[in-house]
């Protein structure tokens, strides 16, 4: 009988990995007692998940009435919004939504933030120098893993210069684990991103820029022609704020923990240049992935996973991203960071599945690795001498099987 789940236990959150390898040691996919008194499928071995994320028959589709919103309140009606987006829906609707949005996200788009991505990521590099020479630890997160992918979705997105600090004021409240900040605060930061987003997609209709978001507005075809809808394009505005930030933020910053933790590997990636920072890249998303769950998914039917597992029709299941990235039967070694392993010539290991698998694939995937791209390099070069001001066993992790990365980290200079 597999041991209770208590996702909000700041030990299992800081390393939820022994307790996915005692799980998967029992069999791939496990139903498991889950601290609230339900129970959930989690599927941790690498064969087993992709095989369920590309079966149509683990569905996205949330039960009717999950996340509906509560007529009186602004906020709720601002998180109701956000679920209609593409990663709760199946095909058809699915292949319709993913067909518009790959059309605006195309390499040439995403590649050409280049040049913007590396400003952002100077501009929140320049006082960090002396802000650590002063003494006091700078917190990591806080400094730069948060804001440079929330102003990087705002030049997605197409936000003015003006009101970036407005979106990363907002977007920080509304990511807040619930504890930290006061409930109103937390509402109001709803309210004015539902608005915020609401009149730029007015704007973007009027007034096209040269932003992907533009691009989705008004190549992906007019509402009722077959492109999206108003309300679509606000969930999918919404999701790429929420896609887009948390996961890469959580990239950045347990990228950052791992180089600092083994100085070895920042050496290697020093000499070995690009190649080796992009090996750091997908290790840290094998090793530490961003999202260690997908989203859930339903079975519609009795699905026979082999090997004596069956889940019944109408069941939650949780693939367990991070777990699979760490099948000892797919990664020799899977708990060593080994950026080399990624190295072309290396023997070369299974694709990570970080990004997840199947219809759903991430579609931010060649942004998230372009921002981390840039932004490590220019991180560790801009700060020479960088330290972690904290002991790595004790850093504080969210709480939730969604998200995985570290809350702070603080850093001083040598
Ligand atoms: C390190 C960073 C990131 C990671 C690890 C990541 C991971 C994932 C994963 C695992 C999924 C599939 C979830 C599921 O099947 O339930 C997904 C979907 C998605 N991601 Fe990402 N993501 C990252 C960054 C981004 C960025 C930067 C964007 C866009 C700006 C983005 C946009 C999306 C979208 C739109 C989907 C839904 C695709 C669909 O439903 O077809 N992601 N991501």
């Amino acid at each position: 009988m597999p041991e209770l789940l208590n996702p909000a236990d700041p030990g299992f959150a800081r390393d939820p990995y022994p307790y996915y390898a005692r799980l998967r040691s029992q069999g791939p996919a496990a139903r498991v007692p889950l601290a609230n008194g339900t129970h959930a499928w989690l599927v941790t071995g690498y064969e087993q998940a992709r095989a369920v994320l590309a079966d149509p028959r683990f569905s996205n589709v949330p039960p009717a009435g999950a996340g509906r919103p509560k007529p009186d309140s602004p906020a709720q009606r601002a998180r109701g919004c956000l679920a209609r987006h593409m990663l709760n829906s199946d095909a058809p609707d699915h292949v319709r939504l993913r067909r518009l949005t790959t059309a605006a996200f195309t390499p040439r788009r995403v590649d050409a933030l280049r040049p913007r991505i590396e400003r952002l990521t100077d501009e929140l590099l320049e006082p960090l120098p002396s802000l650590a020479a002063a003494g006091e630890p700078v917190d990591l997160v806080d400094a730069f893993a948060f804001p440079l992918p929330v102003l990087v979705i705002g030049e997605v997105l197409g936000v003015p210069e003006a009101d970036r600090a407005d979106l990363r004021e907002w977007t920080y409240r509304v990511g807040s684990p619930t504890d930290a900040l006061e409930r109103g605060a937390v509402d109001e930061a709803w309210t004015c991103l539902h608005a915020y987003f609401t009149d730029l997609i007015a704007h973007k209709r009027r007034e096209p820029g040269d932003d992907l978001f533009s691009a989705l507005v008004h190549d992906a075809g007019e509402a009722g022609a077959g492109g999206l809808d108003d309300g679509e394009l606000l969930a999918m505005a919404f999701l790429l704020l929420f896609a887009g930030y948390e996961t890469t933020m959580n990239l950045l910053a347990s990228a950052a923990l791992l180089l600092l933790t083994h100085p070895g590997e920042l050496t290697a990636a020093h000499r070995g240049g690009e190649a080796y920072w992009a090996a750091v890249v997908e290790e840290t998303l094998r090793h530490a992935s961003p999202l260690e769950g997908t989203t859930w998914r339903r079975t519609t039917e009795r699905v026979d996973l082999g090997g004596g597992t069956v889940i019944p029709p109408e069941d939650s299941v949780l693939v367990v991203l991070a777990a699979a990235n760490r099948d000892p039967g797919r990664f020799p070694s899977p708990d060593a960071f080994r950026p080399a392993r990624h190295l072309a010539g290396a023997q070369r290991p299974a694709p990570h599945l970080a990004f997840g698998h199947g219809p759903h694939f991430c579609l931010g995937s060649r942004l998230a690795r372009l921002e981390a791209a840039v932004a490590l390099p220019r991180l560790f070069a801009a700060l020479p001498g960088l330290t972690l001001a904290a002991d790595p066993d004790g850093l504080p992790y969210r709480p939730g099987l969604l998200v995985r990365g570290p809350r702070r980290l603080p850093v001083a200079l040598a």
